[in-house]
């Protein structure tokens, strides 16, 4: 054990916790090579206590040859040296929790790298031997074992299999470098309790689960059919997605988890078919929260939303479950453009999501109102899914450019040099120095928010909404503690019939309170501006 939690020990701390994702790559480079690490993450712990979140969750940093941005693990108990040692990251945990943040580090069982050693031994004992057994190799189908053992496809695109020289096929759902591991076997299983181990002993404080729905496949490797796997990806459960088996796992873990002390969490990337399926893998002996996609998935559209939170609220109440929110991370586009483009309305959608109960993630760089980067060069780019394109979109490198923290050119200070991922010449107005302390930034806005779920803690309370009358487009509820929020989510404005309360926080920069997008209009009406959430105390 290294240092001892300085944080508070309350229990159930992450029932209505902020978590800010970092992906270390992009987050601050201490060592200048352009490249985010672990110093330059340390050194930045101080504007994540100043933001106001109340946990850290970090994208991988082990070893790794980064065939897919670290994801692709070749030692999960050793840093990589691009991100530095393990005493720097033993000393991330340990400044964290002097500040009062958590911290989660990410684990990827269902796949390693294809240097990791367990697979270069199966590779190097050849058919047949035991260490094969710990992932899926299989022989080819034709009449020279020429096709692969079956039709899935990789999730990245191309076959989910890859040949190797002595002729047996490997399973990666992933990236050829990814290969998955087989879940039946023992080994997989011990090895994994002893990671989680590994890291709960360095005082980590939870996991984030990497493609948790993935472990366990069906038995005997069942076809797809052929074509069928992009319709059916997301909408119903694959051979090789979001099995039943897979919960056997997670009942192992959460039993590690609770042998220690502090509420150590796991939080699962658990891509499912629908709320109820995802509630399942947050039953009382399995993991803590569960990714909302539906939420991230969700248009910004009043009667949609509406929807999408009453199905999350009411799938987690039986399993006793807080509800997750989450607009943007390293996976998807960036929630301003995703949403159409306009600042207001991602800001307005971040109010939105901070007034729901339960616990919400925010991505590096939302805090700031960044845009995703959709111009990046071809040559520059590193998602593995964009050089095997049809799969996934394939334009996961735009919402990784490396964070603007000051300065008027790139690096912005995000390092001594340059940045892995070029940045946009305009950023200088985004950075965080030029933000901070402007009441108009968003980063303020994202400050003020987050200080308001600290003083009014019936903002992220509780597993209900209480849905007020609102105009078409506009969302309207109640929160514990008398908190009344509305979201406009048309691009009018939108004349309340009554006056909630007094305007604790609006989404709209408070300098244009003052223009013809006024909360009070000429005529003393209420009026919520487009694209404007407001939060208003009865
Ligand atoms: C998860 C990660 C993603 C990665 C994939 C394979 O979806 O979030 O970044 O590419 O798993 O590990």
């Amino acid at each position: 054990m290294t240092e001892q939690h300085n944080v508070t020990p309350a229990t159930d701390w992450w029932r209505d916790a902020v978590i800010y994702q970092v992906y270390p790559r992009s987050f601050a480079d201490g060592n200048g090579d352009g490249m985010g690490d672990l110093a330059g993450i340390r050194s930045r712990l101080p504007y994540l206590r100043d933001l106001g979140v109340d946990a850290v969750w970090l994208s991988p940093f082990y070893a790794s040859p980064q065939a897919d941005g670290g994801y692709d693990v070749a030692d999960y108990r050793a840093i990589d040296p691009m991100f530095g040692t393990l005493p720097d990251a033993e000393a991330v945990i340990a400044d964290a929790h002097h500040l009062g943040l958590r911290i989660i580090v990410d684990i990827v069982p269902n796949h390693c790298s294809d240097q990791h050693e367990w697979f270069r031994r199966a590779l190097a004992e050849g058919p047949g031997s035991v260490t094969r057994e710990r992932f899926h190799f299989r022989k080819g189908r034709g009449q020279n074992g020429e096709l692969p053992p079956n039709d899935w496809e990789s999730i990245f695109g191309g076959p989910a299999w890859t040949r190797v020289p002595d002729g047996e096929w490997y399973l990666h759902l992933f990236a050829p470098e990814q290969p998955d591991f087989n879940w039946d076997h023992p080994a997989v299983q011990d090895e994994f309790r002893s990671i989680l181990r590994f890291w709960l002993d360095l005082g980590v404080d939870g996991f984030r689960v990497d493609v948790a729905h993935g472990l366990v496949k069906a038995p005997g490797l069942p076809d797809m059919g052929h074509g069928e796997q992009l319709r059916l990806l997301g909408n119903q459960v694959l051979p090789f997605f979001d099995q039943d088996g897979v919960h056997a796992v997670y009942r192992t873990w959460r039993a590690v988890l609770d042998e220690y002390a502090g509420d150590r969490i796991a939080v699962a990337e658990a891509w499912t078919p629908s709320a109820e399926r995802t509630a399942l893998y947050l039953r009382p002996d399995e993991l803590h929260q569960a990714f909302n996609f539906h939420y991230l998935n969700t248009g910004w559209d009043a009667a949609s939303l509406r929807a999408v939170i009453d199905a999350s609220l009411e799938a987690m109440r039986p399993v006793g479950a807080p509800a997750t929110w989450v607009l943007s991370n390293h996976d998807v586009v960036r929630h301003r453009t995703r949403l159409g483009g306009s600042l207001d309305r991602a800001r307005a959608a971040a109010l939105l999501m901070l007034a729901l109960p339960g616990s919400a993630y925010v991505y590096q760089g939302e805090e700031l109102g960044l845009p995703e980067v959709t111009d990046l060069p071809d040559e520059v780019r590193q998602d593995p899914s964009f050089f095997r394109a049809n799969g996934q979109d394939g334009l996961r490198d735009g919402c990784r450019v490396p964070l603007p923290w000051s300065g008027t050119a790139p690096p912005y200070g995000f390092g001594d040099a340059g940045t892995w991922l070029p940045q946009p010449a305009d950023w200088a107005p985004l950075t965080v120095a030029s933000q901070a302390g402007d009441p108009d930034s968003t980063l303020e806005l994202y400050r003020a928010a987050l200080g308001l779920r600290r003083t009014h803690p019936g903002l992220g309370a509780g597993d209900t909404v209480e849905w007020l009358d609102a105009p078409d487009g506009v969302l309207a509820f109640r929160r514990p503690g008398g908190l009344i929020c509305t979201a406009n989510t048309t691009g009018a404005a939108v004349k309340l019939t009554e006056r909630p309360g007094r305007v604790l926080l609006s989404s709209l920069p408070p300098s244009h309170l003052s223009t013809s997008r006024h909360l009070l209009n000429t005529t003393g009406d209420y009026v919520v501006a487009a694209d404007t959430t407001v939060w208003w105390e009865e």
